[in-house]
């Protein structure tokens, strides 16, 4: 008997020699056939129940499909955990940013706390989209979903901790340059200020000054109401800001201490100061030019010329004429019979003699010897000015219009010999003005103002087209 399986079916052939015979096969039908040789041959249907070969089959396809959905799923969830491993390594360097931020807290900005919380909320919008393609719950994905929030919580909270209220000041910083800026627009609108640099001298005379600018109390205190101050070009460093203040001792009569600062920063901060002392001027009518400051020694006719490198008097010159000791000096400032000046073409002293009547005398020195190097006489009696200054060869005198206003009344041009009057009025902080210093490094006003340093920026006419 021979057995031979094919799908779906099981043939069973009986070979039998001589003659056929019939089979009883109690559980199949059965059909038989003799062949040439007298083999019978049969074939036995099986009913298809026993093995389910369809369904294997089918579990074979759905297995195959099972696995190749498998392998995509596991790809997926690959990438997801190398996504993950990012996000915790960003979450770390967070967290570290974070507290590197709490303990040092001068050192972060706003810009650095809306960085961190735009990364933050980039990050929970990840983490959302991924637990939402990743159906069902998923811990790792929970924990970072915590994470995130917590962070998020833990920004706020730095924000808020903000102990030296930077942040807060920043602000207002910002604010408050806004509103300068916008200031500055109106500014522009309403007025076409022409502008001429340090140096040019190609402009008509003042046409007016600008508010106050409050330096600060001189370094002395309140008691020293006279003195001068100002700035002055180094030829070491031609393009340093250089400060001086010389306040005069209470009496309103003897220089004795100055100060020198390197910036107008540590003069703001009354930082880093160098301060000398020297025996003695006489007078608010002290200037420093070229590293030199210039001064009237204490009683008498003579001006002073101090290496400010060495803080020694290197010279000592009679003012032909000059009268001194509180002669002709300014209205309401004693002791200033000898007003030193400096402007876009040097040395400049204004003074009186008896010869002059108390008027006004302007002489040009040579600044190297102090020698005289050219005298103008106005018609401008001294006593009743109360200060003055030289800007391109041009002098301008002052007089109190009453405890707030000044006012720049009277002009002499060295140039054409010319003397004008003219109404600009000064605002001022206190009732007198002790000194005013004129500073070609910057077109500004030095002015001393009952102890306070307080300073004015110049706008000059155009010249009238010929
Ligand atoms: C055997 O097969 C024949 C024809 O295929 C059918 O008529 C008969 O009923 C079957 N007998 C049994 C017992 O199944
Ligand atoms: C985390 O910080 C380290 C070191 O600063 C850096 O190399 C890495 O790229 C950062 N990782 C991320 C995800 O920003
Ligand atoms: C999140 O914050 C809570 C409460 O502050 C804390 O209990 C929890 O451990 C934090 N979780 C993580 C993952 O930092
Ligand atoms: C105002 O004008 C000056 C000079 O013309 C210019 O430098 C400045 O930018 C202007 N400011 C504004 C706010 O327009
Ligand atoms: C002079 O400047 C002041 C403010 O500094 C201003 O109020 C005044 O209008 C100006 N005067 C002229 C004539 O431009
Ligand atoms: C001041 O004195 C120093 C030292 O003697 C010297 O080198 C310098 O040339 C003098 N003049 C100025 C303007 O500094
Ligand atoms: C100033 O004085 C010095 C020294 O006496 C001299 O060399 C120089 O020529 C003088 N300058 C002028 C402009 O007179």
């Amino acid at each position: 008997m021979k057995f031979f399986a094919v799908a779906g079916m099981l043939l069973l052939v009986i070979e039998a020699s001589g003659t056929p015979m019939r089979m009883e096969v109690p559980f199949a039908n059965m059909t038989g056939v003799l062949d040439d040789s007298g083999t019978c041959q049969c074939s036995v249907y099986l009913p298809d129940t026993s093995f389910p070969v369809q369904k294997v089959e089918n579990l074979e396809i759905l297995a195959q499909e099972l696995s190749v959905k498998f392998d995509s799923e596991l790809s997926k969830v690959s990438q997801y955990t190398k996504a993950i491993a990012l996000y915790e390594e960003r979450i770390l360097n967070l967290t570290i940013r974070i507290e590197q931020m709490e303990k040092t807290s001068v050192s972060y900005t706003e810009l650095d706390f809306q960085l961190i919380k735009l990364e933050i909320k980039e990050m929970e919008k990840l983490v959302t989209q991924l637990k939402t393609s990743l159906t069902g719950s998923n811990v790792i994905i929970d924990q970072l979903f915590v994470e995130i929030r917590n962070l998020s919580a833990l920004v706020n909270e730095v924000e808020l901790l903000d102990k030296n209220n930077i942040l807060a000041v920043r602000r207002e910083v910002a604010a408050l340059r806004a509103k300068l800026q916008e200031c500055e627009a109106a500014r522009n609108q309403s007025v076409n200020i022409p502008y001429f640099p340090p140096g040019n001298c190609g402009h008509g005379p003042i046409m007016n000054i600008s508010q106050p600018y409050m330096i600060q109390l001189n370094w002395r205190g309140f008691s020293y109401k006279y003195g001068a101050w100002g700035r002055y070009s180094s030829p070491l460093n031609p393009g340093n800001e250089l400060y001086w203040v010389a306040p005069l001792n209470t009496d309103g009569r003897y220089l004795e201490y100055y100060r020198l600062h390197n910036s107008y920063d540590d003069l703001l901060l009354f930082k880093a100061a160098k301060e000398y002392r020297i025996q003695y001027g006489q007078g608010s009518g002290t200037v420093v030019h070229n590293n030199y400051m210039y001064y009237n020694a204490h009683s008498s006719r003579n001006m002073a010329k101090l290496n400010l490198s060495t803080n020694t008097v290197e010279l000592s010159k009679s003012l032909p004429n000059a009268v001194y000791n509180d002669r002709f000096s300014y209205a309401g400032v004693s002791w200033q019979d000898m007003d030193f000046a400096v402007d876009e073409s040097g040395l400049w002293v204004i003074y009186s003699t008896e010869a002059s009547r108390g008027n006004i005398v302007i002489s040009r020195l040579n600044e190297t010897s102090l020698d005289v190097l050219n005298t103008w006489e106005t018609k401008q009696y001294r006593p009743s000015v109360s200060n003055a200054f030289i800007v391109c060869g041009v002098l301008y005198a002052t007089r109190p219009v009453n405890t707030r206003k000044e006012e720049i009344f009277y002009t002499f041009d060295t140039n054409t010999g010319r003397e004008r009057t003219i109404s600009i009025t000064v605002d001022k902080m206190l009732e007198t003005i002790q000194s005013i210093n004129y500073s070609p490094i910057d077109r500004k006003l030095y002015i001393y103002n009952d102890g306070y340093l307080i300073r004015h920026n110049l706008y000059f006419e155009p010249l009238p087209l010929a």
